[in-house]
């Protein structure tokens, strides 16, 4: 029956049957948080592109709704988002009830339009507006990558700045009724799935900064003054892997203004009906670092209900610690949290049966192969919190300062099973966690 495919991702969104890939249109509205994501319904493979839609109360079990945006005569149903309009500014409200409004790209052979869609029933169907396109800018920018319209309300001048990937990077576009949109500024340097958020600096609300962020999880730093972003730094990343195409949560109460993310997960799910999958939901917040300011991410804690700790020992060596580890061997899913001290080694790590989960370089800063360099490195410590699920593992290492993603290889014959390596390396902390399902 549903859900109970043998390589179901037990604490992951996955749709019931066909492809998915950019999460869309995430908002939460009425106690309800709505995934909406690229979705093709009737195949494993990205055609036809529609947004299917899932909404959850807390994050971790998502209930699958029918599609909710198809392909119609200006084409097929690529990303964007979703606004609340409680001031009725595109004139779609009902009585007392606000338009939940979703601006997305309509994607036909010859361009890329923006259009609007509204729904009064809280995401559940949706009307689209008679004069779509609201923006056709192919001609301008000479190019046909003009997509994937990020909207939010900017409070301070009283309109909706929309950013929108165009060419080479994201342009802003301003509106007072979602229909109408003037064009502001462009930055260079990104690709794809547009997000633009104000975050606080080490939890303290008088201090914000503006966050830029691409489709392949690179950031820029910055201010916002609702027509320009103004870089204040050069590119980073808090995440690579097989993550991409990340969206935020909207709307969020003002008594949780927490911004949480999901990626979608380039998780080839082989056998199944269903491929692809949504990455955890992890919190964003920015911190002061010694190599400036950066933006973290870690799972949001209404996960930690998912997890049990069945173990915890302070301090082991890792034939200790792989001795513990091998009541899990035929796990098909846990969450291994633990410190890696190395102190005669420059190099340190885990492995599950033969595939390297983390591979730590101390010397060249490099985690499996990605450039990292810790803030605490006098310490020569590594927290590593690795999820492990059916067909992927997601690692966030030191608090979220960077994390990564991978696909869950088939278990080889490796004999090493669950195994930390280094040089008389610590592991110290090491807690074992069983994982409930989410569809059970
Ligand atoms: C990113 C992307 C978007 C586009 C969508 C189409 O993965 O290419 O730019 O809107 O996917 O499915």
């Amino acid at each position: 029956s549903l859900y109970n495919e043998k390589n179901r991702p037990q604490f992951h969104f996955t749709s019931r049957r066909g492809w998915i890939n950019d999460p869309n249109g995430m908002i939460f509205y009425e106690g309800e948080y709505h995934l909406f994501y690229q979705h093709n319904p009737y195949e494993r493979e990205w055609e036809n592109m529609s947004w299917g839609h899932a909404v959850s109360t807390d994050m971790n079990h998502w209930k699958e709704l029918p599609v909710a945006l198809s392909p119609d005569k200006l084409g097929t149903m690529f990303s964007g988002s979703t606004v609340i309009d409680y001031n009725n500014t595109a004139g779609f409200n009902k009585g007392n009830i606000p338009a939940m409004v979703a601006l997305y790209t309509a994607d036909n052979p010859d361009r890329e339009i923006q259009c609007v869609a509204y729904s009064l029933d809280k995401g559940r169907t949706w009307t689209k507006y008679d004069k779509n396109p609201v923006i056709d800018s192919k001609d301008k920018w000479k190019s046909k990558d003009t997509r994937d319209p990020r909207v939010f309300w900017y409070k301070p001048g009283n309109h909706w700045v929309m950013v929108l990937n165009e060419r080479d990077g994201h342009s802003i576009y301003n509106s007072k009724n979602l229909k109408d949109w003037t064009y502001e500024s462009h930055v260079t340097g990104f690709w794809e799935c547009p997000d633009l958020f104000e975050l606080p600096v080490d939890g303290d609300k008088n201090k914000t900064k503006w966050v830029m962020y691409g489709a392949s999880n690179t950031y820029m730093i910055g201010s916002f003054d609702g027509k320009t972003f103004t870089p204040e730094s050069g590119k980073h990343y808090n995440v690579t892997g097989t993550i991409y195409a990340a969206q935020t949560f909207t709307n969020m109460p003002e008594s949780d203004p927490r911004r949480i993310q999901i990626g979608w997960g380039k998780v080839q799910q082989p056998g199944m009906p269903f491929n692809n999958m949504m990455l955890m939901p992890t919190e964003l917040t920015l911190h002061t670092t010694k190599n400036g300011i950066r933006m973290f991410s870690m799972p949001v804690k209404e996960t930690t209900q998912l997890f049990e700790r069945v173990h915890q020992w302070p301090s082991l060596t890792p034939a200790e610690a792989n001795q513990k580890l091998k009541e899990f061997y035929n796990s098909d899913r846990f969450r291994v949290k633990a410190t890696i001290k190395l102190s005669y080694a420059t190099s340190a790590g885990f492995n599950l049966f033969g595939q390297r989960v983390v591979d730590y370089d101390m010397n060249f800063n490099l985690i499996n192969g990605v450039f990292y360099s810790p803030d605490a490195i006098t310490s020569m410590e590594l927290d590593v919190d690795i999820y492990v699920d059916r067909t992927s593992i997601e690692v966030f290492v030191d608090n979220g300062a960077y994390s990564y993603s991978m696909e869950r290889r088939p278990r080889s014959d490796n004999k090493e099973g669950l195994h930390f390596w280094g040089n008389e390396v610590e592991v110290k902390n090491l807690g074992i966690y069983s994982v409930k399902s989410i569809w059970k």
